[in-house]
């Protein structure tokens, strides 16, 4: 298929593109490299030997998606452009639902005004708010903390109404656990601007030497070393969750992509320094405000109906993570 991927510049984006292609199938990429970089562009092309179509622009912007539209036989668009940051939407909402709902209302507006009614929406697992048993499964309560996880709540919501007034819409809701990792090579990651709010691209830093110290956001949770418990999956493992979402549509469906196993912030700091062979320092500090003691998913669904399963372990995202930031460190020298 041909398949527009919104923010495919981004860290789940460029790992989903180069899935795709390695499926076969053609990709376009839009994106406003406003949390993204243009080498990612010729990362790409480097992994896969194909250059896909790019065109550089805001989702917002009709014009635009009328071009590519108009230019491109766009069969299905995978939806990953939107602000992510849980902090920044606490502090900047406006911001926030006019970017990612507008973005997404827009394209949908000009995909159905081309007949193009294939939509795979980038979700996250914030949309059960603090869930009241584990692992999580689908039918599980809704509810939202903060406006960034409100606006994925909210275009949930468009979607479900969407395909209520036209049931020719095929339209699959990707709910995200926890992703982390890198592909192999080490040439695509994670690369946040300024200091990581995540668990992850922190830890890497703090092993790499380019941050002190690891604050571990409280130790008294109710969890098996009172640490937080999170489902990382492998940012991989998910961009091959988008492939077998495309190839598996069938009127609105919703499922979550993660592992099943809950493991908490002292194992993963624990997995990464053994494997690989690394210390690093933390303290335990208080809370962080707005956190959960413990999240997982219950996969069954996407095994079940997709074909789709987690394969890379705990330790497999701890070594790929950090030959990541190895290699980009050297990059970057090279580059100086
Ligand atoms: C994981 C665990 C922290 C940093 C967020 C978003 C979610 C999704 C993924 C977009 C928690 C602890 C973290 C640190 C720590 N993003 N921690 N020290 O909060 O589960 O999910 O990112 O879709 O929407 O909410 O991920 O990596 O920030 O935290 O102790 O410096 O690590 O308390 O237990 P989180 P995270």
């Amino acid at each position: 298929m041909k398949v527009l991927v919104t923010g495919g510049c981004g860290y789940i984006g460029s790992h989903t593109v180069c899935e795709l292609l390695y499926a076969n199938h053609e990709v376009v990429i839009l994106d406003d490299f406003s949390n993204s970089k243009k080498d990612v562009l010729q990362k790409i092309e480097t992994l896969t030997g194909q250059k896909p179509r790019f065109y550089e622009g805001k989702v917002q912007d009709k014009a635009l998606l009328k071009e590519i539209f108009e230019s491109q036989k766009i069969e299905a668009v995978i939806h990953f452009a939107g602000y992510k940051a849980v902090g920044e939407s606490v502090e900047k909402p406006l911001m926030y639902y006019e970017n990612n709902l507008e973005s997404t209302l827009h394209l949908l507006e000009i995909m159905q005004e081309f007949s193009c009614k294939n939509f795979v929406f980038s979700s996250s697992a914030t949309v059960y708010g603090s869930p009241k048993s584990l692992p999580i499964k689908e039918d599980f309560p809704l509810s939202t903390t903060n406006p960034y996880g409100t606006t994925k709540l909210m275009i949930e919501q468009i979607l479900k109404d969407l395909s209520k007034s036209d049931p020719t819409w095929n339209i699959t809701i990707l709910r995200y656990f926890n992703p982390i990792g890198n592909e192999k090579t080490g040439l695509l990651g994670e690369n946040p601007q300024g200091i990581p709010n995540n668990l992850m691209p922190y830890i890497v830093r703090v092993a790499n030497g380019i941050l002190p110290c690891l604050s571990v956001f409280g130790d008294d949770y109710g969890t098996p070393d009172g640490t937080g418990v999170r489902d990382y999956i492998h940012v991989v493992d998910l961009a091959k969750g988008h492939v077998k979402a495309l190839e598996h549509f069938s009127g609105l469906r919703i499922y979550n992509l993660g592992t099943g196993h809950g493991y908490s912030v002292l194992d993963l700091v624990k997995t990464f320094e053994k494997v690989n062979g690394v210390k690093v320092p933390y303290k335990i500090v208080e809370r962080r405000k707005g956190d959960i003691a413990a999240c997982y998913a219950d996969p069954t669904k996407a095994q079940q109906e997709l074909g789709w399963t987690a394969e890379e372990t705990l330790e497999d995202m701890c070594r790929d993570s950090y030959q990541y930031i190895i290699q980009e460190a050297k990059r970057e020298k090279s580059l100086k």
